[in-house]
Formats: C-alpha cells, sequence, structure tokens
C-alpha cells in the first residue's frame, strides 16, 4: 500500500474554476447493493461502481465468504454464489470498514448464522453496534460473544420476521435488517426507519428482484419474507450526493462557472436550499447542478445536521469551510457523530475563526482569508473538505493520508484537476525516488 499525498496550491479566494465535472456512483449505495447480493440465488451484475477502497474490501468479504466476484472494466461487478457459502466474514477485511456490518443480515437470513468482529470505520465517535444485535435478537437469534467476535446464529436456521423499533433511526440499521427480513419467515415492521435515498435505492433493487418490501423512504417499512432472489436486468448504482454536495460546495466558493453533472439535485435539496439563501447562484436541471460566480458576500447560517431530509452529516465538514467564507457568525450543530469536528482545529491553524462550544457545536465567524499548511486527512470527508480549504486558501497546501479520501472519492484530483484545479498526486515511492 503506498502512502499517498497532495500537494495544493490554492487560489487564493479567486473565483476562476471553470467546466464539468462528473460524479461517480455512490459509495454508501454501492457497498449495500454488493451485500444484497447475498440475498440472491443467482448472478447480481452491479454497474457505475465507484473504485474505492471500501468496494474492494466488500469484494474481498464477498470472495472469502463464497461468492465470485468479478469485475469488468472499471465499474461493473458480477457477484455470483457458489455451492458453499460460509458464515464468518473476515475478521481482517471486516475490521476496516464500518460498511461490513451490512452484510451480517444477509448472511444471517440465508445461512442461520453469522460471525464477525466489531466493524471499524472512519474516526468520528462512538460506531455502537448494540441496534443491529437488538433487531438480531427480535427476529429470533442468539448473540454470543466469542473471543472478541460475534456469533449470531438461530435454531430453526431461519430469521423470523419481527417488529424492530430503532431507538435512533440508523442508516445501515435499516439497510441491515430490510435486507435480513427478505429471507425471514413472515413480515418484518422496521420503525422510526432512516429515509436516505440509499435506502429507496436497495429497495428499489430487492423489489425489482422479487422482494416484498413497502415503505422504504417513510418511518415504516415492512418486508414480507420469502425465498432467495434473481435479478431480471443489471442494475446501476445511484450517484454519490455526497460527492455531488461537496462539488456544489466547492464551486460556490471559487468557480466561475461550474457544472456537476451525472447527479441527482432532489437529493440535495437542503444543501441547495442553504447555499441560495445565503447567496449562491444555482441552476439544477435533472441530472445537474450548475453554480456561477456571484459577489463574495455570502451570508452567515446556522446548520444543524440530521438524519435525510435533514441536512447531511457527511457534508458537515465541507459546509464548515463555506461558511469561514460568508460573512458575520454561523452556528453548526453535529447532532450525528460526536467526534466529527474535531478537524476544525486544522481549519484555525489554516486562518480559520472557529470556537469550538462542545464536542456537537462550534460558531465560526467569517469571512477570514485561509492560509496553506500541512494537514493530515483525518477521515474521508474532512479530508475533502481539508481539499476544499486548500483550494480557496492562499498559499500551498499539502495533504497527506489521502488513503482516507481515496476510500470515498476514486481519484477525485484527476477530476479537479480538469476544472483549474492545481493538485497533484505524490506517492510514497517517487518520493524516495526524489520525485
Ligand atoms: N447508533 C447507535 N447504535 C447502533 C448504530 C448506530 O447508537 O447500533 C448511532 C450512531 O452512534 C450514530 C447514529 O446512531 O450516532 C446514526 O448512525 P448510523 O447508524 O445512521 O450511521 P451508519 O449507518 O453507521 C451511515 C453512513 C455514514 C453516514 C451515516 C449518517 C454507511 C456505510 N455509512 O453510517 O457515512 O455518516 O450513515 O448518515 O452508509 C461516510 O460515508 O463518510 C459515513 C460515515
Amino acid at each position: 500500500m503506498t502512502k499517498s499525498k497532495f500537494l495544493i496550491k490554492g487560489l487564493g479566494g479567486k473565483k476562476s474554476l471553470r467546466g464539468v465535472i462528473g460524479v461517480n456512483g455512490a459509495k454508501n449505495a454501492a457497498l449495500k447493493l454488493m451485500a444484497a447480493s447475498i440475498l440472491f440465488k443467482d448472478e447480481v451484475v452491479l454497474k457505475n461502481i465507484p473504485d474505492i477502497e471500501d468496494i474492494r474490501h466488500t469484494a474481498d468479504l464477498l470472495d472469502k465468504l463464497g461468492f465470485t466476484v468479478k469485475r469488468e472494466g472499471k465499474r461493473t461487478y458480477k457477484i455470483k454464489p457458489t455451492k458453499h457459502i460460509n458464515y464468518e466474514l473476515s475478521s481482517e477485511t471486516a475490521k476496516r470498514l464500518r460498511a461490513s456490518i451490512v452484510l451480517t443480515g444477509p448472511v444471517l437470513a440465508r445461512l442461520g448464522k453469522v460471525k464477525f468482529p466489531h466493524p471499524g470505520g472512519c474516526v468520528i465517535g462512538k460506531r455502537p453496534i448494540d441496534l443491529f444485535l437488538d433487531g438480531f435478537k427480535k427476529m429470533g437469534a442468539r448473540v454470543a460473544d466469542k473471543n472478541g467476535s460475534y456469533v449470531i446464529s438461530t435454531q430453526s436456521g431461519k430469521l423470523n420476521g419481527a417488529e424492530i423499533f430503532l431507538r435512533v433511526p440508523s442508516v445501515t440499521g435499516t439497510e441491515t435488517f430490510m435486507m435480513a427480513g427478505v429471507l425471514a419467515k413472515g413480515t418484518t415492521i422496521i420503525k422510526n426507519a432512516a429515509m436516505e435515498p440509499e435506502i429507496t435505492h436497495l429497495a428499489e433493487f430487492l423489489v425489482s428482484s422479487g422482494a416484498k418490501i413497502s415503505g422504504a423512504g417513510t418511518p415504516t417499512i415492512t418486508i414480507k419474507g420469502g425465498g432467495l432472489l434473481s435479478q431480471k436486468k443489471p442494475h446501476t448504482a445511484m450517484p454519490d450526493r455526497i460527492e455531488a454536495g461537496s462539488f456544489l460546495i466547492l464551486g460556490a466558493l471559487v468557480a466561475k462557472d461550474l457544472l456537476i453533472k451525472d447527479c441527482n439535485p432532489n437529493h440535495l435539496e437542503i444543501l441547495i436550499d442553504a447555499l441560495r439563501s445565503s447567496g449562491v447562484k444555482i441552476d439544477t436541471e435533472k441530472n445537474s447542478i450548475r453554480v456561477r460566480s456571484s459577489k463574495n458576500d455570502y451570508k452567515p447560517m446556522d446548520i444543524k445536521t440530521h438524519e435525510y431530509p435533514g441536512f447531511p452529516t457527511d457534508l458537515q465538514a465541507p459546509m464548515t469551510v463555506f461558511l469561514t467564507q460568508a460573512t458575520g457568525e454561523s452556528f453548526v450543530f453535529e447532532t450525528i457523530f460526536e467526534g466529527r469536528l474535531n478537524y476544525t482545529e486544522s481549519l484555525v491553524r489554516m486562518g480559520a475563526e472557529i470556537k469550538m462550544m462542545d464536542p456537537h457545536r462550534i460558531i465560526v465567524k467569517g469571512p477570514s482569508p485561509l492560509h496553506g499548511k500541512v494537514l493530515e486527512s483525518p477521515d474521508l470527508r474532512a479530508g475533502l473538505a481539508f481539499v476544499v480549504a486548500a483550494i480557496v486558501a492562499s498559499g500551498d497546501s499539502i495533504v497527506h493520508n489521502v488513503r482516507n479520501i481515496d476510500r470515498g472519492y476514486e481519484r477525485v484530483e484527476e477530476r479537479l484537476r480538469e476544472i483549474g484545479v492545481d493538485i497533484a498526486r505524490v506517492e510514497a515511492e517517487e518520493e524516495r525516488a526524489g520525485l
């Protein structure tokens, strides 16, 4: 594994980016589509899957479970069960990504048993799995903790349908129980379900393959259990709303005229509304968003992260960079994860005026000129926010730990270069070779 860093020459606030930037398939949709392939009796073909590390880890988990995983071209995966599927998630791989937890539902539903470690993921605060364990118990499974691994099993080899009330509307929790319900005996009802577009997208994929699911995209989802699924036609992953939203924020800050294509503006209503009310000129079409330069006198605003359709926690960091350039005092309240404001220390080093009230709340005073610095990407979303801040800043920045950014964004620097950003990736090997 190479260690990469980005070298970025800042624009010093100049609005010069222009052109067209494309959005890839959504990481947080693609991961769940791949997990869903466990529910199928034959081959599943998935298109528009981004070429990123979390996807490669998920492919590895499926391979080790006993699925044949073939990649065709850059973005198409063909996933097929073999005769021997086992119930153990590779501990080494599962620990590397939080999304490994969504494989537990379909494995348990298919085999009546699953073994997995506590999942890993970004350093953004506690990532408990109590909701998952409670829900599996409600579906009739026994939970045992053996040498740091969870072993969950059913007596009859099948889960029972159950009513599961989610204390918090967890995204992966909703997806996991929706998939588990597909092969359970009887009806599963998920209450206080999350409503993220990725959940609706997953339900549409399952329904088009024979599952009986209603209510996805609302707080109550009903799943009638049945047999293994069969795909009718290849499925294309939805566009990444977080990637599109991050490009939109970048455009609002430093673009003369930027077209963000292959996205769905309906998934970004709250961001578009917030930016427009701040003074940003935005036009939307069915699959694209255009942002044009306006006077840099953006109004401040208060942002509170919330489950969909509220303000996405995954866009909180780039939005905070935007607010450092708005005139006046803004307030950011991160309600989902408690470790997700720590990155603001680095923005302060760049010149931002940010006061941390407590682990969930900050006050941002703007506009502050930002200056290039050496930065370390703590997680993928804050990592991309640093890239945005470095582009806005005057002078040069280095963003280390690009691997974290690569986990969520496919070769983002290549797309940024096309619209006029001066950004280069330097691999550790190149450094050793003196390049
Ligand atoms: N929670 C519990 N117990 C549980 C599960 C969750 O208390 O068993 C709490 C969490 O601690 C958190 C809240 O519930 O406070 C909501 O977390 P949620 O479970 O919804 O998050 P997630 O499903 O683990 C997904 C995305 C995240 C995104 C969040 C919120 C995937 C793979 N991950 O995480 O994406 O931030 O929903 O929208 O879909 C990212 O892509 O960078 C990322 C972190």
